[in-house]
């Protein structure tokens, strides 16, 4: 039987969010410059968002630049920013055609103008597409995304729209980039790192955690097929016991 048919369709996670790494150390261990490892990470960019799109994931958030990323040697930081836009622009009408909406979250505005106006573009092309919702981290960063909620949040407390004791989980998730999104249940990062680097950090409070060690280059639809059935075989508790669960 093939991984694919192992996953059982009644208990997929609605929303997978993935720390896209490694493809530094790929393109190195093949003697090439980091960008190179960029360039192959794209194929895999593509055959997870169809294995996704396939099984019916509703969302697939994949971490592709953080604020973080900007602190890199310039000629990767534009190398990558030029592969971004040359991707999204190549890969639209494949995401009109398998009924893929492109959306992005992050501090966009700090994007170079080229690449936003692609993204925005791309967005509006998808935006009435419904089988799956592939979400781009883009220059985000965690801290950065709750540190807008809360400077947001005060000014509607200052301007009295709101008061302070309407101040809810609720109201905070509905202030984030990712409002209107459910919390992802499974959390993938390739390339043998065991850390969050600044993702989704509110949004992961209870997400099952799955590391590879493959760099992100040779991550294929069968790795992700993979993880979902790893996610399958675990028993998700929310601070209740086993046996709570059962009865
Ligand atoms: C992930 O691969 C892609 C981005 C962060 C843009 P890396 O570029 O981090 O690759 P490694 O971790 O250095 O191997
Ligand atoms: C996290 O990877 C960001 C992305 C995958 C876009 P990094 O490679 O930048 O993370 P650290 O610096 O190793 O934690
Ligand atoms: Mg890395």
């Amino acid at each position: 039987m093939s991984l694919k048919n192992k996953i059982n369709s009644a208990k997929l996670p609605k929303h997978i969010a993935i720390i896209m790494d490694g493809n530094g150390r790929w393109a190195k261990q093949k003697g090439a410059e980091r960008i190179y490892g960029h360039e192959n990470g794209v194929k895999a960019v593509r055959d997870t968002v169809e294995a996704a799109a396939e099984i019916g994931i509703e969302y697939l958030t994949l971490y592709a630049f953080s604020t973080e990323n900007w602190n890199r040697p310039k000629d990767e930081v534009v190398a990558l920013m030029q592969l971004l836009v040359h991707t999204i622009h190549a890969e639209t009408p494949t995401l009109n055609k398998n009924n893929i909406r492109l959306q992005a979250i992050g501090d966009l505005k700090s994007l170079p103008g080229n690449c936003y106006d692609e993204l925005m573009e791309a967005m509006e092309a998808t935006k009435n597409n419904t089988r799956t919702t592939l979400v781009l981290a883009l220059s985000y960063s965690s801290r950065w995304e709750i540190i807008e909620a809360v400077k947001n949040i005060a000014l509607k407390v200052e301007q009295k729209t709101i008061l302070s004791s309407d101040i809810s989980e609720d109201l905070f998730t509905s202030h984030l980039c990712t409002a209107n999104m459910p919390e992802p249940e499974l959390m993938i990062r390739t390339s043998g790192e065991h850390r969050i680097s600044n993702f989704l950090l509110w949004q992961l409070a209870y997400a099952e955690l799955y590391f590879t060690d493959k760099f992100w280059p040779d991550f294929t639809k069968d790795d992700f097929y993979e993880a979902i059935i790893d996610y399958q075989n675990r028993e998700r508790r929310f601070g209740k016991t086993s046996e709570q669960l059962i009865s």
